[in-house]
């Protein structure tokens, strides 16, 4: 098979991990897929500024649309961010037959139905594993793990950069603006960390995640969201001493046909795993009707464990480019259309 082009929009936090694991794991990439990935064109904000990785200065350009109308470009990765030009410029490149990679949280949950139609149309692929708890693959899990099972409910710690806040906070009796300052720092933070500290970042996931593992149609406007920023030192103190941590939470229930779904912080006992996850470290239980209760745990946010997922994402699109599916075979489309009997 020819050498896979791949073109990247972005190359902060997740694009420079993108470039690491496409060029360090080259060999065992091709073994795995038959055939070479290459980085070919890479768009950013300003092509001048200095990088935390090596790229050919040709690669770069400042202007997404090169990226997305170059005819050589098999799979666009996403991982610039932002909503609705990012959206334009995808459903361009899938009109153009480009195959997609996101981790655009922001842009799935509010356009993801619109986008995976497209996709649909134009036979295309649209992965989006690193949108929810970041290295974790929870997304792949809801949609082939547990398509045997009904899940009854999904609760856990989504959001790495309040767990790190949450965490400092409690271990080591650290300021939120100082904490909060860090994690941007670390590159755990969305470029408006208020969509992480006001519990959107969170809600935007755990829309994702119900509307996957209880295959109906979830929207954002179904989560009810509380943040962390209104979370004082004290809280965090009185909660410990009477035997708790405090967590944000992303909790989603199926009664019936009805769904109950909120972010909040939440005290939790000091003897359940979840006081335990700490740091950048996210935890998400699936319940399920059959399987009971099963939980899955990993870094939730970071350059590295969220490339792990977004290259994992691109494996999978280039498995599928050489067998000649697309994967709404095997994956599911996010706004999911419930089959009946006769439609099938
Ligand atoms: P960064 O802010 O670190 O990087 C954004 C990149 O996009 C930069 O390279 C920037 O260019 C480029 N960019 C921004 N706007 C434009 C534009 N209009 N045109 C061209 N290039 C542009 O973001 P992250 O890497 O942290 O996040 C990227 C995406 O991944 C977001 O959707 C985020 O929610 C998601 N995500 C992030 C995680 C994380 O841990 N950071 C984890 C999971 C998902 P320049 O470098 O020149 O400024
Ligand atoms: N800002 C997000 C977080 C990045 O802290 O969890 C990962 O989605």
């Amino acid at each position: 098979m020819k050498p896979v082009k791949v073109g990247l929009l972005g190359l902060g936090t997740v694009g420079t991990g993108v470039v690491r694991i496409v060029e360090g794991n080259q060999e065992d990439l091709r073994s795995q897929v038959g055939s070479t990935i290459s980085v070919e064109k890479i768009a950013v904000k300003n092509p001048e500024k200095a990088r935390n990785v090596v790229v050919e200065q040709s690669k770069l350009t400042g202007d997404p649309w090169d990226v997305i109308n170059d005819p050589e470009i098999d799979v666009i990765i996403e991982v610039m961010g932002g909503v609705e030009k990012t959206k334009e410029y995808l459903l361009e490149a899938l009109e153009n037959g480009k195959h997609i990679v996101t981790a655009n949280k922001d842009l799935m949950a509010l356009h993801g139905a619109e986008i995976l139609a497209k996709a649909q149309e134009k036979q295309c692929d649209v992965f989006y594993e690193a949108s929810v708890a970041g290295g974790i693959p929870i997304i792949r899990t809801l949609i082939e793990g547990f398509s045997s099972d009904r899940i009854i409910r999904i609760m856990g710690i989504v959001n790495g950069t309040t767990n790190y806040i949450l965490t400092k906070m409690s271990q080591e009796g650290a300021s939120y603006e100082e904490v909060l300052k860090e994690a941007q720092e670390l590159g755990y933070a969305e470029s408006d960390p208020t969509s992480d500290v006001e519990g959107l970042d969170a809600a935007r996931k755990m829309a994702i995640l119900a509307t996957l593992g209880f295959r109906s149609n979830v929207e954002l406007g179904d989560v009810s969201v509380k943040g962390i920023s209104q979370i004082s030192s004290e809280d965090i103190a009185f909660a410990k001493k009477l035997g708790y941590e405090m967590k944000l939470l992303g909790i989603a229930e199926r009664n019936g046909d009805q769904f109950n779904i909120s972010v909040q912080p939440t005290m939790v006992s000091q003897s359940h795993p979840l006081a335990s996850v700490n740091g950048v470290f996210n935890a998400v239980y699936v319940h399920g009707e059959a399987v009971g209760e099963t939980m899955f745990y990993g870094a939730g946010a970071g350059e590295m464990p969220t490339a792990t997922s977004v290259v994992a994402d691109l494996v999978a699109v280039v498995k599928n480019l050489k067998l000649g599916v697309n994967g709404l075979k095997a994956i599911t489309p996010y706004k999911p259309k419930l089959l009946t009997s006769d439609e099938e």
